[in-house]
């Protein structure tokens, strides 16, 4: 069969493994999709900086790449608001499917990205943006799409969840460990957007829009860091036998006919014998709570460039065996149901 030929936008820890995967794995991958899955292209600011990748793939003009005539899907895993959603609108208006990991972009621009897909008749993917590894918006887009779900609450950031363990089992300092989580790749490449929990946010807001078939934006999410923990919370927290971690919890509340959904970010002391408190290092893990289904418990690595690059993966041969075979994936109308508002709430 036609090859599927990818564009990958942003070449860093994440993209590196994207490349190592596709190429390490490509007889497998050929076979799952039923045509092989080829590189047309990688965006990169600095050509010479990525001496381990084919210098023939190489481009610093990502307006032109996706764009070319010979891409059919486009994967971004460069970050940042501009110039990322100009190209991914202009990719998506050009009839490629996009596979992208980037919660920031997704929580301010869903709307927006999902209508340029619709229109286009073509996937907009995106499970490596909430929670690394942990197959979860699949899951809530597809899995659970018969039910009604009523909360979903987590850690859904690696980095602050790195530092609060540390703290918590040695006592180790805020900074070192800040720079620890980032060695690691786990941390944003400004790590501001980690501990003061912009990116949690973020990754709240796409949760609560697909849990609950809405739009809900980072700006409607009360948030707080783990900057100002400090160790006598950690140790105090000890001594009433609780641990501290930044959740992210998002609900259904009111009711009659004035249903919302309330979105929050912050700190909190939950009891050392709870789920969430053995999460430990970069993990995430995340309670959803449905009608029908009940209690569902995802868990697994949050963060970091080969976890992160096998969710992208995962979309990659979903979006590919859609080309492949004429389907598509979930799309825009299933967030229609707009009666359900989000509200500040702390
Ligand atoms: N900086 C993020 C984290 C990366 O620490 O969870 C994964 O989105």
């Amino acid at each position: 069969a036609k090859p599927i030929r990818v564009a990958l936008l942003g070449c860093g820890t994440v993209g590196a493994q994207i490349v190592r995967l596709l190429t390490e794995q490509a007889h497998e991958l050929a076979a799952r999709v039923g045509a092989p899955v080829e590189l047309a292209g990688i965006a990169v600011r600095r050509p010479n900086k990525h001496r381990d990748v084919p210098a023939e793939l190489l481009t610093t003009d990502a307006a032109a790449l996706v764009t070319a005539p010979d891409v059919d899907v486009v994967v971004e895993v460069i970050g940042g608001i501009e110039p990322t959603r100009t190209w991914l609108l202009d990719a998506l208006r050009s009839g490629k499917s996009v596979v992208t990991a980037n919660k920031a972009l997704l929580a301010e621009h869903a709307g927006e990205l999902f209508s340029a897909a619709d229109a286009a008749g073509v996937d907009l993917y995106f499970e490596a943006a909430v929670a690394g590894a942990i197959p979860l918006l699949r899951p809530l887009r597809e899995s659970l799409a018969g039910d009604r779900i009523t909360r979903v609450m987590g850690i859904v950031n690696g980095t602050t969840n790195f530092i609060l363990s540390a703290m918590d089992e040695t006592g180790a300092g805020y900074a070192e460990t800040l720079e620890e989580a980032a060695r690691l790749g786990y941390a944003e490449a400004d790590p501001t957007a980690d501990v003061d929990g912009y990116d949690a946010a973020s990754k709240a807001a796409i949760l609560a829009s697909l849990a609950f078939h809405t739009r809900v934006t980072a700006g409607d999410v009360y948030r707080e860091g783990i900057s100002a923990v400090t160790p006598s919370d950690v140790a105090a927290a000890r001594v009433l036998g609780r641990t501290i971690k930044l959740l992210a919890i998002c609900e259904r509340v009111g009711g009659d006919g004035g249903e919302s959904v309330a979105v929050r970010v912050h700190p909190a002391m939950i009891p050392r014998n709870h789920p969430l408190a053995g999460v430990g290092g970069a993990f995430n893990a995340v309670f959803v709570e449905a009608e029908a289904a009940g209690q569902l418990m995802f868990y697994g690595q949050g963060a970091g460039g080969a976890p992160t690059a096998s969710a992208v993966l995962g979309d990659l041969v979903a979006v590919a065996r859609n080309l492949v075979v004429g389907g598509r994936g979930p799309r825009e109308s299933a967030y229609a149901d707009l009666a359900v508002r989000p509200i500040a709430q702390a």
